[in-house]
């Protein structure tokens, strides 16, 4: 299709910007409530709201609280609420074991949400990270972070995950074969509804700073990611990892981080065609936060804008710390 455009004066494209009628009456892209996808941090105690200093209006919620969260949520007509786990010390060990841990604090919170707030969806990650001493999301052996040994405890947690009653997993592990590893260990436990969300294209970013302070892995975290989430460089490479993943068994694919990444969505809607997402992640949250209380920039108009980026790059839905927020603004509350 070859855009048109009459020469000047026949063609005054202002004359379409004049009113907000107008305006409203060419917008190409919508932004809406049932486009978000919300992530929540979980802790363990009751009757908790404990503020994240680097995301600023972001809070850790104990078990009652994410519950209550999650109603709220529903209410506003967010359709999935995505759950991680803040981990204290004890808790990381080795073998990772509390990540299949069926009491675990993912799980215990995913059961209570289900029964108190049903109409929400509930996405989960798997990953090792909030469980591992090194902070990396997969066993270190030799210093390498073990690829089929990962796999293995990957799908004790998602196993237990599905148990518990979660409907979307989100792998963010980034490790080679898991995706189908995944879908043949649901499948066979009659976990056949159980959708898959994959972090496809999810790069070493600087932009998860916020989020490891947020879950306790900061402190943590030894070395960096680079041998399995991919290179800032690499867009040819995103869209392997997203046909390797949808050939796997994934449902819906994602990129992360989100607003420098525009370019790979876009690339990633064009060429499959498929459910594709964006999370627009913890340091992009922050950036846009810490600007608007130094008053300089307006949050609200910078959150929305933001956020219509990911639609006009193709993306079906965002991740989005925003997201009440966002909700309450396009629903006028
Ligand atoms: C864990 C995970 C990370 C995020 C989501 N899942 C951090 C990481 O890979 O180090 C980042 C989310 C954010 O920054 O908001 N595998």
């Amino acid at each position: 299709m070859k855009p048109t455009i009459a020469p000047f004066p026949a063609a005054r494209p202002r004359r379409l910007r004049n009113t907000p009628a107008l305006r409203s009456l060419v917008q190409e892209t919508t932004l809406s409530v049932g486009d978000l996808i919300w992530p929540v941090f979980v802790r363990e105690g009751e009757n908790i709201e404990e503020p994240v200093p680097s995301m600023p209006g972001v809070v850790r919620r104990s078990v009652d609280r994410i519950v209550e969260a999650a109603k709220e949520a529903a209410d506003l007509g967010i359709p999935v609420i995505c759950l991680f786990p803040y981990t204290e010390g004890d808790k990381r060990t080795s073998d990772c074991a509390e990540a299949w841990n069926p009491d675990n604090l993912s799980n215990r919170a995913t059961r209570a949400i289900k029964e108190a707030v049903p109409e929400i969806a509930i996405m989960t990650d798997v990953a090792l990270d909030p469980y591992s001493d090194t902070g990396q999301d997969g066993f270190v052996i030799d210093g390498y972070v073990a690829n089929d040994e990962t796999i293995e405890a990957l799908v004790k947690q998602a196993l237990s995950q599905a148990e518990a009653g979660v409907d979307i997993i989100g792998p963010s592990d980034m490790m080679d074969g898991r995706i189908g590893a995944l879908r043949s260990a649901l499948e066979g436990a009659g976990h056949k509804d159980v959708a898959l969300m994959s972090y496809s294209a999810k790069y070493a970013s600087a932009f998860y700073g916020p989020f490891r302070d947020a879950v306790g892995a900061a402190g943590a975290l030894k070395g960096d990611k680079k041998t399995y989430q991919m290179d800032p460089a690499n867009s040819d490479e995103a869209l392997r990892m997203v046909e390797r993943d949808l050939m796997e068994g994934a449902d819906m694919v994602m990129v992360k981080p989100g607003m420098p990444y525009l370019d790979i969505c876009r690339r990633v809607k064009d060429s499959f065609g498929v459910p594709t997402f964006a999370y627009q992640v913890s340091g992009e949250y922050a950036m846009i936060q810490a600007a608007a209380q130094n008053g300089w920039i307006d949050g609200d108009k910078a959150m929305v804008e933001s956020l219509m980026a990911f639609k006009r790059a193709g993306c079906d839905g965002i991740l989005t710390y925003f997201a009440p927020l966002i909700a309450k603004g396009l629903l006028g509350r």
